[in-house]
This record gives structure tokens, sequence and C-alpha cells, in this order.
């Protein structure tokens, strides 16, 4: 969800009117994923980079979290919405902690559609956990390394109750992943708009999904899967 800072800028305005502006935008992107039946949408509110960004800032954004979970949890809910936080959350205060563990409690039983949001979530740590778990399980030897494949590994990302994305939109313009989902996203369509995240609308979103209808997905083969999951397209691999 990038480019709210920009947008605030660009209108005279502050990088805060952009954060504020970019909160509506992704619940009408929720109401919109829902509408056309997207099961997953996995956003990234806060990376681990962004804790350098000025104190005024980190303050407003989880302010921000905090504002925005408590007025709308129970829409979401209402909205058969489950919501789940992917990251470290062990930085954040204790308060705000409490808030995103009820949102998932509150929330768990939902299976509609699953909201997952990144917050001081970086993809390289990420990996450098999972790392750490699969070492301390050979050094206990309640598994042999030579046992570690890619669904053992997979099965210990923050991810591995969802499949990977099929689709990665990144708004502002921006050529790069940025420390996002760096296993989850190896086949993944990307699809990359000049348009700020604050201006992302429905008719955005829409442009985004049949650009990605045209993709021809081989997963590294010479044949065309049609565009459906990752994980069927597995069995095909
Ligand atoms: C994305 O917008 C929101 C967060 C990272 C929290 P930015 O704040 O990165 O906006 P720009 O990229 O500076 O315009
Ligand atoms: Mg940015």
């Amino acid at each position: 969800m990038d480019g709210n800072g920009r947008w605030g800028v660009n209108k005279g305005l502050t990088r805060s009117h952009g954060h504020n502006k970019g909160v509506s935008v992704l619940k009408n992107i929720i109401k919109v994923s829902k509408k056309l039946g997207v099961k997953v949408l996995t956003v990234y509110a806060f990376s681990t980079e962004n804790w350098t960004r000025p104190l005024e800032e980190v303050k407003f954004l989880l302010n921000l979290f905090e504002k925005v979970l408590e007025k709308e949890i129970d829409e979401l809910n209402k909205e058969l919405i489950r919501i789940k936080f992917i990251g470290d959350l062990s930085p954040f205060s204790e308060d705000l902690r409490k808030k995103f563990i009820e949102a998932e409690n509150i929330t768990h039983y939902n299976d509609q559609f699953t909201l997952n949001i990144c917050t001081n979530y970086g993809g390289r740590q990420e990996l450098v956990k999972v790392a750490k778990e699969l070492s301390r399980k050979s050094i206990s030897g309640e598994i042999k390394p030579d046992q570690i494949n890619e669904e053992m590994f997979e099965s210990h990302l923050l991810t591995c109750d969802f499949q990977d994305p099929d689709l990665l939109i990144r708004t502002s313009g921006e050529k790069r992943i940025s420390n996002f989902l760096l296993w989850q996203l190896a086949y993944s369509e990307i699809y990359i708009t000049d348009v700020l995240w604050p201006e992302f609308d429905e008719n955005e979103f829409y442009k985004a999904i049949i650009d990605y209808q045209s993709r021809n997905r081989r997963f590294g083969g010479i044949k065309s899967v049609s565009n459906q999951s990752l994980k069927s397209s597995l069995s095909y691999r």
C-alpha cells in the first residue's frame, strides 16, 4: 500500500493525511475483494524498516492501527472477515499487542475472507526465523538436516496457513519487492501501477485483475497453467 506520504504532500497536506486516506482505500479494496470472490488479501502495513522513519510518523502510524482496529473490528467481524497479523509483534506496546491478538481471536472462526496484515514484517527476518527454528530442531534431534525440504521450510513460515499469493500489486510506481514475502512471491504475478495507494480504487483494482487474467503462468515449465492457485499448480509440477 505504497504512496500514502507522497499523496498527502502532493495535495499540499501532510503525510498523515495520506495515511488516513490509505485506510479508507483499504476498506474499499477489502469490500471489492470480497465481492470478487478473493479469499485472502495480504497487505503490507508496516515493515521492519519503517521504524527508521521520524518518530512522529511512527507514532502516528501505531496510533492509527489502534484507532482503526477499535473502530472497525465489529464491522469486520460482522462481514465475516478473519484478521491475522503477520510479523514480529514483540516490539509493539502491550496495549497494541493485546488489540492485535484480540482482533485475531474475535475473528478467528470467520471463514469467508482473510485479511492478513503484515505488521513489523520483513521477508528476510522471516527466513532467518525459519532457519533458527529448523536449526534448533536439528540440534535437539527432532528432525534430521536431510529431512529439510521446501514443504518443511514452508510449514515454518508465518504464512504457513495460506497458499502463496497469485498476484502482487505494487502501487506508486516502485519496481521492487522491498522485503515483502520473499519466499512466497517466487511465482506470483507482479502488477505495478503508478497510482498512489490513496487513489487506488475499484477501477484500478479491476485493471490489475484483468492484467493478471491475461498472464500465462508456466511455473518454470513450458505449458501454461490456468490462473489458479499456486498450490494446485504444484501438483502439476
Ligand atoms: C505506505 O505509504 C504506508 C506505510 C508504509 C505505512 P508510504 O508512507 O510509504 O508513502 P510514500 O512512499 O512515502 O509516499
Ligand atoms: Mg513508501
